[in-house]
């Protein structure tokens, strides 16, 4: 019996095996397709050379030279506006900051401050560059897991808009200080709903944890509880998951308000909201990858627009805040990657080419996992900057000049034929690049930024010498091999 069903069920499951591997060789042809530059605002000239912001990239890497992080400030700017514009349409009390630790580049912290972005920090070197750039501790919202007794002191003593609290041993130090400096400061706590990130996060809705440290802030006679704070993640390309947990916390919130009678006037939604140009590689594009093979394509169309993530918020709120503007609380959002992943690229430059699998050239290029850590776990697209009007008929994978086998930049990209020499844009690098870079064997690089025609040196490339600026043992004279 049971051999009879095999031998009638096995025709399906091989055709239905069958369409799965017809499929993925279908997307792994279409893999490494160059998406058109328009998508990051870059223009091709009537040379064929990549330009942005009215500069040719070839002209900024002959003057600066490689690796070169390049920030398109009209992108910034423009990205930025566009995400608060979307929730503003939306919902009258929209505040909106710029999570530091994304790309602490100061020059586009700037760009991003004059067009109104709140400073969102989680650290102390960040909270002092906020100040150091001027701006107004009402500006500053400072989250983050560790914050350390002495950036506590001076967030309090300069009078930071609010302090999310990581955990209930905060409220005592916050507190501390404010009586000292005879301030009552704003808090908020960090809250884990049923989806997003937990980890070493926040304090749990579920379990009671949140609404202790709410208790325990109510006692405390320098601190005014006035903020829920959420991060669910980030990259993230649904919007049911904000629309659950921003739910959650707005139920909790109504819970604080009808049992402690703590009102919440400052959401704190936090950040993670995906950008079509950037995938998280899933388990599948990670095997394939290790099999030398690329990963799939991207599929720009799976990133809801941010109106879309406005919507579903805004709805929320709507039910659960009806009335007037004034009555209504802010809800904050501190993107990263949605604002500035686009309006930055890596120009990276061919130090070397040999052959390679598959018909495929292997390429190493100036930079890799050392300025580009996010290669390793999500999708970033290389253009070339000059040729662009040429076929890409060239199959390469990129490497950096690390000396590590898992230093890989991209796999079997279609490319017009290069040479050594050549540069290349990567796209997206205004997100977790900059933060992320480090000094394996190699300098950290400068950073331009190009505005209609115009560019601006906005970070000097280090030179060895800064490596060791802090070191001891250059000045104690030549070494002596013993
Ligand atoms: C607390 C917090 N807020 C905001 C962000 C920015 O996230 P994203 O770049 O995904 O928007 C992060 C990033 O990890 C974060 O940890």
């Amino acid at each position: 019996m049971l051999s009879l069903v095999k031998r009638l069920v096995k025709p399906y499951l091989v055709r239905a095996a069958h369409r799965r591997n017809e499929r993925l060789r279908r997307e792994l042809e279409t893999a490494g397709r160059a998406l058109g530059p328009q998508h990051w605002d870059a223009v091709v000239d009537d040379h064929g050379d990549l330009t942005l912001g009215g500069c040719r990239l070839q002209d900024l890497a002959d003057r600066f030279g490689t690796p070169l992080h390049v920030v398109h400030e009209e992108r910034l700017a423009a990205n930025f506006r566009h995400f608060r514009d979307s929730f503003l349409a939306r919902y009258p009390r929209v505040e909106v900051g710029f999570s530091y630790k994304t790309n602490p580049l100061p020059g586009a912290l700037r760009i991003l401050h004059r067009v109104g972005a709140i400073a969102e920090v989680i650290s102390h070197f960040e909270l002092w560059l906020a100040l150091q750039l001027g701006v107004a501790p009402q500006n500053i919202v400072f989250n983050g897991p560790g914050k350390t007794v002495e950036s506590l002191r001076l967030a309090v003593e300069r009078g930071v808009r609010i302090i999310n609290l990581d955990n209930a041993d905060e409220a005592d130090t916050i507190q501390r200080f404010a009586r000292e400096y005879g301030r009552q400061q704003a808090v908020g706590v960090r809250v884990i709903t049923s989806v997003g990130w937990a980890a070493q996060f926040g304090l749990p809705l579920h379990n009671g944890a949140a609404l202790a440290a709410f208790q325990r802030i109510r006692q405390l006679d320098h601190l005014m509880p006035r903020g829920l704070h959420i991060h669910l993640g980030t990259g993230i390309k649904d919007v049911q998951v904000y629309a659950r947990a921003v739910e959650e916390l707005f139920d909790f919130a109504k819970l604080l308000k009808e049992t402690h009678s703590i009102a919440i006037d400052f959401f704190d939604l936090g950040g993670g909201f995906g950008v079509p140009t950037v995938a998280s590689y899933s388990p599948m594009d990670e095997r394939l990858l290790n099999a030398g093979y690329p990963s799939r394509p991207i599929d720009i169309e799976d990133t809801p627009p941010l109106t879309v993530y406005a919507s579903a918020i805004g709805e929320l709120a709507d039910r659960y805040f009806p009335g007037g503007t004034d009555s209504r609380p802010t809800l904050f959002f501190e993107p990263g990657r949605a604002v500035s992943s686009s309006a930055q690229l890596l120009l990276l430059r061919v130090l070397a080419i040999k052959p390679g699998p598959f018909g495929a050239s292997n390429v190493i290029l100036d930079g890799g996992h050392n300025l580009a850590i996010p290669t390793s776990y999500e999708y970033r697209h290389l253009l070339p900057i000059r040729n662009l009007q040429k076929s890409f008929t060239q199959k390469y994978n990129f490497f950096g000049p690390l000396c590590h086998p898992g230093d890989v930049l991209a796999r079997a990209c279609q490319l017009p034929p290069l040479q050594v020499g050549d540069v290349l844009a990567m796209m997206d690098a205004g997100a977790y690049f900059i933060p992320n870079q480090m000094n394996f064997s190699h300098t950290r690089p400068g950073a331009v930024i190009v505005c209609q025609g115009e560019v601006r040196l906005t970070r000097r490339a280090e030179t060895f010498e800064h490596v060791v600026a802090l070191d001891e043992g250059l000045s104690n004279g030549p070494v002596s091999h013993g």
